[in-house]
């Protein structure tokens, strides 16, 4: 056994025995505990601070004195002086060992800390990002021995940080040489180091340089763009912002946009430069609120729908618009930001983007894998994006089966006649005197129930303009429970339903739910149009879902998660008791909010993650719903609410639904439930 001391990292709990004098910087590197450096234990950096622990450790089997680590030195007290050192703490490059030893790490020391998630569920996420900051000192020029500035910086990377060897791109071997002797022969390079990619060196700084790096996690969406800045030595988000896609103007849905890519020579370009240029007034916001400069942005990671994907590489995407959808590439893609005209982060900065599942199932599902790892999970999970096209994927740690669902955009307000988008004023919660038959409702702006006091004040200035996505799921599944519409998918007439809130509207019965006319706002009702709108749109979500569970040989699951902004808002009860989702314990279903954008930042933060959703993406079975016969069958049973042909037990013991049927033969053929199917968009 070892008579050197013995040396106990905490919380790793790793441990070995060192010679005397070894620093403890150097003991965790030998150990493989995570210690943080940038100067490469000159002790300047401050980022291999410790936290020594003395006396008695009976759970280690140690008892440490107070002469356990070298005595406080010169450097120490000199970065104290200059910085402070929080009380109790060392330089792990300065302290050196004397005796046995108990070392905490503190978590702003960790290379590879964890940054928590919110949700429970949710697994935190390993910071291991690909660009580091690395200091080094370069020898000078020599008459003696000549070689090129160049050449002796590849020597010190090579011989400081084990790094073999990287690619430069002109501009920085162009400022290197005054760089490098404005820093006295010190550097601090900026390394990019992704999986399977060679190393690059992205920048060089004199002397050591501190300033923070950041990254950018772009979830790109064919209605908005969302970016969140991260701190990446914390994985931090220091800020976020939004914009409208700027290919709105070429058309609202996906499929419109193909089809002016289609028929506009130039039109795909358009949309290219449109969506480019709108990224970076995006990426100019984010930097300005953040209050940094656009050059500490060196790092990005885009995650986007298969049609957004090509639009914002340059690549027509003619072929996705038709049958077999063939992407151009389906792999990920590493990038220069300069490849994609964005000028307004660092110009060596890189781009990554996720890899795509299928022609009709992007980077965004893939995102969505990597944030909600169902490959991960002992019990089988269904997660559903809703979209304008959902994206389900369904899997345990067996298999991943993925497909897309055309749902339209029926829960965004779209196609709805007091439909709206989620904003100020539009109804979002709703619920349904079953007796009465009489609403209540919550507006976005305001806590307060209509009925409520204080309701009118509350919502003077916005109005009660309309009824968003999730108002109008649970506006239709209280008209269900409440016995207003029926299984099929009629509005019954005042005497069957005993409320004159329905009235004649054309050929079918509407029901009201709000007159503001009086004050001049609009009448707020849903028509028996709308509903078909949302049993069509419910009905590919859950054959999408019902097909995978056919192809996994299952008829329940054990969890649902609903992605997406919009899949936060919505109530799990009303969502089963349209049918919209299949059957399942209601508090196993939970929203993981924009997982794809989460998925982004994983990816951001944590470099191995992007070879691992490779691997993942790789290995996940797609289907395509368009050849699935059954796919048409399901379909048709799930445009009844909430099914006509499979029972909702565990909904059952939840919820009684009336048992009402308003099909007074006239409305038979339109109630039949045999839709014609949504193209996708
Ligand atoms: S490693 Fe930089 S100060 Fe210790």
């Amino acid at each position: 056994m070892s008579t050197d001391p013995l040396v106990v990292f905490t919380p790793s709990g790793k441990r070995g025995h060192f010679p005397v004098g070894t620093p403890i910087l150097t003991a965790a590197r030998q150990l493989g505990v995570d210690l943080d450096s940038v100067c490469g234990g000159r002790g300047i950096c401050s980022k291999c601070q410790i936290t020594p622990s003395y006396g008695e450790f009976p759970k280690h089997g140690v008892t440490v004195k107070e002469d356990a680590l070298s005595e406080w030195n010169k450097v120490e007290q000199r970065y104290d002086d200059k910085r402070g050192l929080t009380p109790g703490r060392r330089l792990g490059c300065q302290a050196t060992v004397q005796g046995d030893i108990v070392i905490d790490v503190p978590p702003e020391s960790q290379v590879h800390r964890q940054v928590v998630r919110k949700r429970a569920e949710a697994r935190d996420i390993t910071l291991n990002p690909t660009v580091r900051l690395c200091y080094v000192e370069v020898q000078e020029p020599d008459m003696h021995d000549p070689s090129g500035d160049l050449e002796r910086l590849r020597d010190a990377l090579r011989d400081q940080w084990q790094v073999e060897g990287f690619e430069i791109a002109l501009p920085i071997i162009s400022k290197m040489q005054p760089v490098l002797r404005k820093g006295g022969w010190t550097v601090t390079c900026l390394l990019h180091e992704a999986p399977g990619r060679p190393t690059r060196l992205l920048d060089l700084y004199p002397g050591l340089h501190e300033n923070s790096i950041y990254g950018l996690a772009v979830d790109l969406g064919s209605t908005t763009i969302a970016a969140h800045l991260c701190d990446l030595a914390t994985g931090e988000v220091v800020a976020s912002s939004g914009l409208m896609n700027p290919q709105i103007r070429f058309g609202e849905d996906l499929m419109s946009r193909v089809s002016y890519a289609m028929m506009n020579a130039g039109g795909d370009q358009e949309m290219t430069r449109a969506v480019r240029d709108g990224m970076n007034e995006l990426f100019r916001n984010i930097v300005a609120d953040a209050q940094i400069e656009a050059h500490q942005v060196v790092d990005a990671v885009f995650v986007c729908n298969p049609v957004m994907h090509h639009l914002f590489l340059g690549i027509d995407p003619f072929e996705l618009g038709q049958a077999p959808f063939a992407l151009a590439t389906a792999n990920s893609m590493n990038l220069a930001a300069s490849e994609l005209d964005l000028d307004s982060i660092h110009p060596s900065a890189q781009v990554y983007l996720l890899p795509c599942i299928a022609g009709h199932v992007g980077a965004d599902a893939a995102a969505v894998a990597l944030s909600e790892a169902p490959d991960k999970s002992e019990n089988l999970v269904l997660v559903v994006d809703v979209g304008t096209n959902a994206e389900i994927l369904l899997g345990n740690t067996d298999k991943v089966l993925a497909c897309s669902s055309p749902t339209g955009p029926a829960f965004e307000g779209a196609q709805i006649s007091s439909g709206q988008r989620a904003a100020p004023g539009a109804i979002e919660r709703v619920q349904i005197d079953p007796v009465t038959k009489e609403p209540r409702f919550r507006v976005i702006g305001s806590n307060l129930w209509s009925d409520e006091d204080g309701f009118a004040e509350a919502i003077a200035t916005t109005g009660i303009t309309g009824i968003c996505g999730s108002g109008i799921i649970e506006m239709v599944a209280e008209m269900r429970m409440a016995g207003i519409v029926d299984g099929p998918g009629l509005i019954g007439n005042p005497e069957q339903t005993g409320t004159e809130r329905c009235f004649l509207d054309g050929r079918t019965y509407s029901y009201k739910v709000w007159d503001g006319s009086a004050e001049g706002g609009p009448v707020i009702t849903v028509t028996n149009r709308d509903i078909r709108e949302i049993q069509m749109a419910k009905a590919a979500l859950y054959s999408g879902a019902r097909l995978l569970m056919d192809k996994f040989g299952v008829d329940t699951v054990d969890r649902i998660v609903l992605a997406g902004a919009f899949g936060a808002h919505i109530s799990p009860k009303h969502a089963m008791v349209l049918g919209m989702i299949p059957d399942c314990e209601l508090d196993k279903v939970t929203s993981a909010g924009n997982a794809a954008g989460t998925g982004a930042r994983i990816a951001l933060l944590n470099s191995k993650a992007r070879t691992e959703i490779e691997d993942t993406v790789r290995a996940i079975h797609k289907i395509e719903t368009a050849i699935e016969p059954r796919f048409q069958e399901h379909f048709v049973n799930a445009s009844a609410i909430p099914n006509s042909a499979e029972p909702f037990p565990i909904l059952a013991t939840e919820v009684t639904l009336p048992e009402v049927n308003f099909n007074t033969g006239a409305e038979a053929s339109a109630s039949s439930g045999g839709r014609r199917r949504r193209r996708r968009g």
